[in-house]
């Protein structure tokens, strides 16, 4: 397969299998580029790209920025903030307005679920999710996946569990969609008000008890409450979230064996993890940043191949 079966990226669950193979042997690719002297190539010369983020990011925002500039796309960027939006501009006018401009590619952060599939209805470029509220973070899953398997050789048959807010993390589904394609076994673990009813439809195991999935798994990913869209409260404190389901160094070195820490960032140290864990030889949180870049660089590379 050399070309991918979609024309946008708006989640892992419009992916097949063979699409994430192909993202990652494209980004093994271009891992080897980002780390030569010159770290450019210039294959997108004639494409531009739109990033328009209606919600605050550092690491997407900048991945992506960093992976289009290293495959010589001309690059735009919008915050929402600082826009017409705050005017009343809907999002398809605004779009389309940048699109004027003679824009390829859109990659959108929005806090909407489904703002990607509209607008990919509505306007005629490739669009990338780059997250779109609690509903998909497709990039997040693809270089998550992506770390493990350059960690541990595959994904396939690995056991991954995925730690804290399942209820409101777009990368947990993303992440849920990307493992059970590469043929992982996945079990989520927080408090039972944070775990969505749906979860076993999923093909997911629910386990209450950190330790438990702790010594059961291969790689634990620990997210972040998402405190932002928190509108009661789902546990009496942090500070027994913490208890609970905070990882330290302690526990860590009292497991049955050594297992793989992620994190797709922003990380609360002290609450999911403490600090010495997230820096700890086991993390491998800064990984999957750089990885970030390649997979971008991959995805936005093979969905521009399809529109020139
Ligand atoms: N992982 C992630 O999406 O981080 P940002 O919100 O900083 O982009």
């Amino acid at each position: 397969m050399s070309e991918l079966s979609v024309n946008h990226l708006l989640g892992i669950k419009y992916l097949k299998e063979k699409d994430i193979q192909l993202i990652f042997e494209t980004a093994d690719h271009f891992k080897e580029v980002i780390n030569r002297s010159i770290k450019k190539v210039p294959s997108l010369r004639d494409i531009t790209i739109a990033n328009v983020f209606f919600e605050n990011s550092t690491r997407t925002k900048l991945s992506f920025e960093l992976a289009e500039k290293r495959l010589s796309a001309d690059v735009i960027n919008f915050s929402a903030g600082q826009s017409s939006v705050k005017k009343g501009e809907t999002l398809v006018d605004t779009v389309n307005n940048i699109l004027s401009m003679k824009v390829d590619m859109v990659v959108m952060r929005h806090p909407n679920p489904g703002a990607g599939i509209f607008l990919s209805k509505h306007v005629k470029a490739a669009i990338v999710n780059a997250g779109d509220g609690a509903h998909e973070h497709p990039t997040q899953a693809l270089l998550d996946s992506y770390s493990i398997r350059e960690k541990l050789g595959d994904v396939a048959g690995k056991n991954v569990v995925i730690v804290g807010d399942i209820l409101h993390s777009r990368v947990a589904l993303s992440n849920i969609f990307a493992l059970k394609l590469q043929g992982a076994n996945v079990k989520v673990c927080g408090p039972k008000t944070l775990i969505p009813k749906y979860i076993e439809s999923l093909g997911v195991e629910v386990e209450t008890d950190l330790r438990k999935a702790l010594n059961w798994c291969d790689v634990a990913n620990m997210l972040r409450i998402q405190n932002e869209r928190l509108d009661i409260s789902y546990f009496p404190t942090t500070r027994e979230y913490t208890q609970q389901f905070g990882v330290n160094k302690k526990l860590l070195e009292s497991l049955d064996k050594e297992i793989v820490i992620m994190h797709p960032g922003p990380i609360n140290r002290g609450v999911e993890i403490t600090s010495d864990v997230a820096d700890s030889k086991q993390s491998i949180i800064l990984n999957q940043v750089e990885n970030g870049v390649a997979i971008r660089m991959a995805v936005i590379y093979l969905l521009a191949s399809k529109i020139k």
